[in-house]
C-alpha cells in the first residue's frame, strides 16, 4: 500500500469506528461542517497529557461545566481551579492552563491561536499538543504523534529500534502518513486505531484496516513492537506528613511553592521528601503520635513512603507555616491524591 492508501484506508476505519468522546466533533458531524471549538480541544488535549481518556472525561465534564469558555476560565481563582484539578496530577498542567487561558483571553478578540508556531509559544503548549490542537481544532495538516501513534507506526513500518531513540524516525514517518486532506480525522483515527485495535498487548490485527500494510504483522513480530530502552529502577524517597486538628475542627493545611511537585496544591505541612531517613519537621510543637500505616505513592521518577503524624491542636495555636482551614470548607476531594490518601490514614487516629 502506498502512504496515500495507507491514510485513505485508515479514514474509511475511522468514519465507521471513531470513538465517542466528550470533547470530539466526529466524522460525520465535520463532514456536514460542524468545527470543533478550540477551546474545548485545548482543554481535552492538556488533559489528556499523560492521563488515560478514561481518566479525564469526568474532569473534562466538569471544567466545562464551570467554565464553559476561555474567558470563563480566564477569570477563575487559582485556588478554584487547582481544587477543580485534583487528583489529575502533574499539577503543572493546571498552573500552565491557567496561564495560557489568560494570555488567550487577553489577546484581540480572545481567540484561539491557530499556528503550531504560535500554540507552542504558549504556556504548557508542547510540540505535540500544539500539533494535535492544530490539527483537531483548526484542520491543518500536522503530525500528532503521541504514544499510541508510535506503536501504530512502529509496527506498521517494523521500526525494531527501541524508543526513545527511535523517536525522531517514527515521527518522520508518521509524517508521510498525513494527509493533506481531513489531518484532524487522521490524527484522530490513529490514536483510536491505537487505542482500540493496535493496543500494547495482543493487538487485534484480525479487525485492523492497516494489516495489509502492516510489515510487523507480516513479519510475525506486531505484538513485540515497539522495542523500548529499560527503564532506570524508579528510588524510593521517604517523608513525613503531619495532619493536626485544632479543637474546633480546623484542619493545618499548607500550599506548596508553584516549583516542583504538586506546586501550587493543597496540602498536609511535611518535611522534605529524600532517599534517606526523613528528617522531621513539624508545622507547630504539638503531641505529634504516629497514625495508621506508612503511606505509599509513586511519582514519575520516585516511590514515596510517608509516615504520617497527628496532633490535636489547642485552640490558640500559632503554626509556623500553613494555615487553618476552617472544618466546613475542608473538602478532601479537593485535595490532591497523595493528601487524600494521608489523610485518610490519619482520620481514624483523631479525637472526635
Ligand atoms: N489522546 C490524546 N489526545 C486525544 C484525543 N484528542 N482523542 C483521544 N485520545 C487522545
Amino acid at each position: 500500500m502506498r502512504d496515500d492508501e495507507i491514510g485513505a484506508a485508515l479514514l474509511r476505519w475511522y468514519d465507521v469506528h471513531a470513538r465517542r468522546l466528550p470533547w470530539r466533533v466526529g466524522p460525520g458531524d465535520i463532514a456536514r461542517g460542524v468545527r470543533p471549538d478550540p477551546y474545548r480541544v485545548w482543554l481535552s488535549e492538556i488533559m489528556l497529557q499523560q492521563t488515560s481518556v478514561a481518566a479525564v472525561a469526568g474532569y473534562f465534564q466538569r471544567f466545562l461545566a464551570r467554565w464553559p469558555e476561555v474567558a470563563a476560565l480566564a477569570a477563575a481563582a487559582d485556588s478554584e481551579v487547582m481544587a477543580e484539578w485534583a487528583g489529575l496530577g502533574y499539577y503543572a498542567r493546571a498552573r500552565n492552563l491557567l496561564k495560557c487561558a489568560r494570555q488567550i483571553a487577553a489577546l484581540p478578540g480572545g481567540r484561539f491561536p491557530t499556528t503550531v508556531a504560535e500554540l507552542q509559544a504558549l504556556p504548557g503548549i508542547g510540540p505535540y499538543t500544539a500539533a494535535a490542537i492544530a490539527a483537531i481544532a483548526f484542520d491543518a495538516p500536522a503530525t500528532v504523534v503521541d504514544g499510541n501513534v508510535e506503536r501504530v507506526i512502529a509496527r506498521l513500518f517494523a521500526v525494531t529500534e527501541p524508543i526513545p531513540a527511535s523517536k525522531p524516525r517514527l515521527l518522520a514517518l508518521a509524517g508521510r502518513l498525513t494527509p493533506p486532506a481531513r489531518p484532524g480525522d487522521h490524527a484522530q483515527a490513529m490514536m483510536d486505531l491505537g487505542a482500540t485495535v493496535c493496543t500494547p498487548r495482543a493487538p487485534s490485527c484480525g479487525r485492523c484496516p492497516l494489516r495489509p500494510a502492516c510489515r510487523a504483522h507480516s513479519q510475525g513480530i506486531a505484538a513485540d513492537l515497539p522495542n523500548r530502552a529499560a527503564k532506570p529502577v524508579k528510588p524510593r524517597r521517604q517523608a513525613i506528613a503531619y495532619v493536626g486538628r485544632r479543637q474546633d475542627g480546623a484542619y493545618l493545611l499548607e500550599r506548596r511553592p508553584e516549583k516542583g511537585l504538586l506546586g501550587g496544591t493543597l496540602g498536609w505541612p511535611g518535611s522534605a521528601w529524600r532517599e534517606g531517613p526523613a528528617v522531621p519537621d513539624p508545622p507547630s510543637a504539638a503531641n505529634w503520635r504516629q497514625a495508621g500505616d506508612e503511606v505509599r505513592h509513586t511519582f514519575t521518577h520516585f516511590h514515596l513512603s510517608v509516615v504520617v503524624m497527628v496532633a490535636d491542636l489547642a485552640q490558640a495555636c500559632a503554626p509556623e507555616r500553613g494555615g487553618f482551614v476552617p472544618a466546613e470548607a475542608f473538602r478532601p476531594e479537593t485535595l490532591p491524591t497523595l493528601m487524600r490518601k494521608i489523610y485518610a490514614a490519619a482520620a481514624p487516629a483523631l479525637c472526635d
